[in-house]
C-alpha cells in the first residue's frame, strides 16, 4: 500500500527543473553532501546533537559517511518526489519506508523548525551548486517537492507501534 498527501498540481515544467538539476549536481555529492549539513548547523547548531552517530564520533564532522547520506538521502528523496507529484499529483512513498522515516525522526526529537532550516539550507546548496540554472521558478520546484515529502513523514511522526 502507498501513503499520500493531497498537494497543488506539479507540472512537468517543475518535475524537469529538479531531475535536471539535480543530475548535475549529483556529479559533485562528495562536495554537495557536506555543504548541505554544514548550513544547517551553522544555522541551527542545536540540530547536531539530533544525530546520535555525531556524539562519540572522533571522525571530522565532514567526513562523517553517516551524515553524507543522510544529506544524499534528502536530495535524492526530494527529487523522487517531485517525479511522483508530476506522475501521480501527490508525493507517493511506500508505506513501510515513510512509516519508518516517521517513526526514526520522531524518536530522534526532529520538530518542524528542523525541516524548516533543513529546506532554507537545501534551496541555498542548490543556489550555490548550479547558480546558471537557479531561477525563482526551480526554487519553487524543489521548494514543492521538499514540502510534501516532509508533509507525508509528518503524518506518521508518531512512536513506532
Ligand atoms: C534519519 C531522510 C529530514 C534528522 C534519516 C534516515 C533517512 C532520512 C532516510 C535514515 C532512516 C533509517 O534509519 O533508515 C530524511 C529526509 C528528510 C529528512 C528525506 C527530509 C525530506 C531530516 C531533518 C533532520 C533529520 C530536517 C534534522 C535536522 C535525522 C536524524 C536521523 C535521521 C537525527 C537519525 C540518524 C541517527 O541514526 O542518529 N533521515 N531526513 N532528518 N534523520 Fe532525516
Amino acid at each position: 500500500t502507498m501513503s499520500t498527501v493531497e498537494f497543488k498540481a506539479f507540472t512537468e515544467e517543475q518535475e524537469a527543473l529538479v531531475v535536471k538539476s539535480w543530475s548535475v549536481m549529483k556529479k559533485n555529492a562528495s562536495e554537495l553532501g557536506p555543504k548541505f549539513f554544514f548550513k544547517i548547523f551553522e544555522i541551527a547548531p542545536s540540530a547536531q546533537k539530533l544525530f546520535s552517530f555525531l556524539k562519540d564520533s572522533n571522525i571530522p564532522v565532514e567526513k562523517n559517511p553517516k551524515l553524507k547520506s543522510h544529506a544524499m538521502s534528502v536530495f535524492i528523496m526530494t527529487c523522487e518526489s517531485a517525479v511522483q507529484l508530476r506522475k501521480a499529483g501527490k508525493a507517493t512513498v511506500r508505506e513501510s519506508s515513510l512509516k519508518k522515516l516517521g517513526a526514526v525522526h520522531f524518536k530522534h526529537g526532529v520538530v518542524d523548525e528542523h525541516y524548516e532550516v533543513t529546506k532554507f539550507a537545501l534551496l541555498e546548496t542548490i543556489k550555490e551548486a548550479v547558480p546558471e540554472m537557479w531561477s525563482p521558478e526551480m526554487k519553487n520546484a524543489w521548494g514543492q517537492a521538499y514540502d510534501q515529502l516532509v508533509a507525508a513523514i509528518k503524518t506518521e511522526m508518531k512512536p513506532s507501534s
